[in-house]
C-alpha cells in the first residue's frame, strides 16, 4: 500500500472548494467531478460524468460478469460551507496534516470516506488484477443540498444502476479502531418560513406600539414549536412513530458511549433529553424540530432602532421509522399557519426531505459486511448502531433500486464534520482502505 501517494491524492481532492449550496463554486464542482473521473479512469475503471441541471453525478463501473453480485457504492463530493471561517485554524481548503491528523472541509465529509473505497478499489487490482464483484460507483455533488437531482437519476438509470446491495462509507465510527455498522439513519424535512409585517423597515420609535414587529412575531411562532418539556408541539408529530425496541435500548446502554460523552463532545453546558429517554436514544432514535436559522433587522455592529418588514427561519425535523417527511411537512405547515400571531402574514416554503431508513443487520450481506468489520479493525467487536443524521438517498435506494444499503462508516465522533476545523484521521484513512478491499471480498462470497 502507498501510503504517501494516497494522501497525495486525497490532498488534491481536498483542495478543490466542491461547495455545493454557493453558486459562487459551480465551476469547482464541474473539476471535483472531473478529478474523479480521471482518477477512476487511472484505476481502470470506466467513468461517466452526467450533467444534470445541478451538479453532475460520477459513475464508474468495472467489466461486469454475470453469475457474481454487483455492489453499488455511493458517496458524495459536495461539502458544506466553511463559514465561520475566522474560527477555521488553517485554510479549509489547503489540508494540513498534523500528528495524524488531516484538517481540511470535507476530510471526512465525504471525501475522505468516498476515496478510501476508490484506493480500496485500486489497491484490490494492483494486488489481483481483478475484482471479484460487479461495482458501481456512483458519487454525487448535491447530498448536502438534499440530492434534488439524484432521484430523477435513479429512476432514469434504473436498469444500468441494477445492483444486490449498496455500500457507503458516509456515517460515523464509535470509537477508533472499532468497527461501526450503522442500521438505521434518521429522515429530514425542511422548511422556510417568512413573517411579514410593515410594506417597509420602520423606525422603531415612530411606529413601535402601534403594529407587531415580525421578529417579536416570529420569536413566539417558533416558541410554539415545542412544549415546556421540550417535546415537539405539533399536533399528529408523533402519531406514526416507530417506538425503539427494547433490545436496542439494552444493547446501545452497553456501547462505548455514553450520555456523559455526548455532553462532553457538544461543549454544550448540561443535556436536555427527551422526558424517558437517554440523550443517545434521542439522537439515534426520537424524531425532533430543530431551529437552524433565524434572521430579520439589523445584524450589523451597534444599534439601529428598526422595525423590519420581515423576519426569517429555517427549520428542519428529524425524523424516525414509519413517519412520513411530507406528511410531517404539512402537519407543521396546518400548526404554524394555526398559531401565527395576529398583526402579521406567515409564508411557508417546503424545502427537501428523505424518509429515516432502518436495516436489519443479520441480512447475508450484513454479516458479510460485519465480518469485514471484525477483519479490518480486529481487536474489537465491531458496533451496530442507529445515528441521527441523514442520507435521505438510501430509502430511495430501497424504494427504486429494491435494494438495501451497508452504512460502513469512518466519521469518528471529534471529527467536527459541518464545523469548522474538520479533520479526518490517517489511521481512519489507511483503515477504510484496508475494510473496503476486505469488504468487496466477503460481499463477493454473498
Ligand atoms: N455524512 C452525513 C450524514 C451522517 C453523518 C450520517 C454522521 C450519520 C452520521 C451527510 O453528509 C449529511 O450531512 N447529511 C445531511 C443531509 C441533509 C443536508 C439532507 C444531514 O444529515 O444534515
Ligand atoms: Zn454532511
Amino acid at each position: 500500500m502507498n501510503n504517501q501517494s494516497h494522501l497525495n491524492d486525497l490532498f488534491e481532492f481536498l483542495r478543490i472548494p466542491s461547495i455545493s449550496t454557493d453558486s459562487a463554486h459551480r465551476d469547482d464542482m464541474q473539476r471535483c467531478a472531473s478529478w474523479l473521473a480521471a482518477k477512476f479512469t487511472a484505476i481502470g475503471l470506466q467513468p461517466q460524468i452526467h450533467q444534470t441541471p445541478g451538479h453532475p453525478i460520477v459513475t464508474a463501473r468495472n467489466a461486469h460478469k454475470t453469475g457474481r453480485p454487483t455492489v453499488l457504492i455511493y458517496g458524495h463530493y459536495d461539502v458544506q460551507p466553511v463559514d465561520p471561517l475566522n474560527l477555521w485554524h488553517s485554510n479549509p481548503f489547503e489540508p494540513k496534516l498534523e500528528n495524524g491528523i488531516i484538517t481540511a472541509r470535507g476530510a471526512t465529509d465525504n471525501k475522505g470516506q468516498i476515496l478510501a473505497h476508490i484506493l480500496g478499489v485500486q489497491e484490490y487490482l494492483a494486488a489481483n488484477g481483478e475484482l471479484p464483484l460487479n461495482v458501481i460507483f456512483l458519487i454525487e455533488g448535491e447530498e448536502e443540498i438534499g440530492s434534488p437531482h439524484l432521484v430523477p437519476f435513479l429512476r432514469e438509470h434504473q436498469r444500468e444502476l441494477a445492483c444486490d446491495i449498496v455500500a457507503i462509507s458516509d456515517t460515523g465510527m464509535l470509537e477508533p479502531g472499532k468497527g461501526t455498522m450503522t442500521y438505521g439513519l434518521r429522515g429530514i424535512a425542511c422548511l422556510e418560513i417568512t413573517v411579514s409585517g410593515p410594506d417597509k423597515d420602520l423606525h422603531s420609535g415612530i411606529y413601535g406600539g402601534a403594529i407587531t414587529n415580525p421578529l417579536t412575531a416570529i420569536s413566539r411562532l417558533i416558541a410554539t414549536l415545542h412544549d415546556a418539556n421540550g417535546k415537539v408541539a405539533i399536533s399528529g408529530f408523533y402519531d406514526d412513530v416507530a417506538e425503539l425496541e427494547q433490545w436496542e435500548r439494552e444493547a446501545w446502554a452497553k456501547l462505548p458511549m455514553k450520555d456523559a460523552d455526548i455532553l462532553n463532545l457538544t461543549g454544550s453546558p448540561s443535556l436536555a433529553p427527551e422526558k424517558g429517554y437517554s440523550a443517545l436514544e434521542c439522537t439515534w432514535g426520537r424524531p425532533t424540530a430543530e431551529l437552524n436559522g433565524i434572521y430579520g433587522g439589523y445584524q450589523g455592529e451597534g444599534s439601529k432602532t428598526v422595525i423590519p418588514s420581515a423576519a426569517h427561519a429555517k427549520i428542519s425535523f428529524r425524523l424516525v421509522p414509519s413517519q412520513d417527511p411530507d406528511n410531517i411537512l404539512s402537519l407543521a405547515e396546518q400548526h404554524l399557519q394555526k398559531h401565527c400571531p395576529p398583526g402579521v402574514t406567515l409564508t411557508v416554503t417546503k424545502g427537501h426531505s428523505g424518509a429515516a431508513y432502518r436495516l436489519d443487520p443479520n441480512i447475508g450481506f450484513g454479516k458479510a459486511a460485519q465480518r469485514a468489520l471484525s477483519l479490518a479493525f480486529p481487536g474489537k467487536d465491531p458496533a451496530l448502531v442507529r445515528e441521527g443524521g441523514s442520507i435521505p438517498i438510501v430509502a430511495d435506494f430501497k424504494k427504486i433500486l429494491g435494494v438495501d444499503t451497508l452504512l460502513l462508516g469512518l466519521a469518528l465522533p471529534d471529527a467536527r464534520i459541518h464545523s469548522p476545523n474538520e479533520t479526518f484521521t490517517v489511521e481512519n484513512f489507511e483503515g477504510g482502505i484496508r475494510l473496503n478491499q476486505i469488504l468487496l471480498q466477503e460481499l463477493a462470497k454473498q
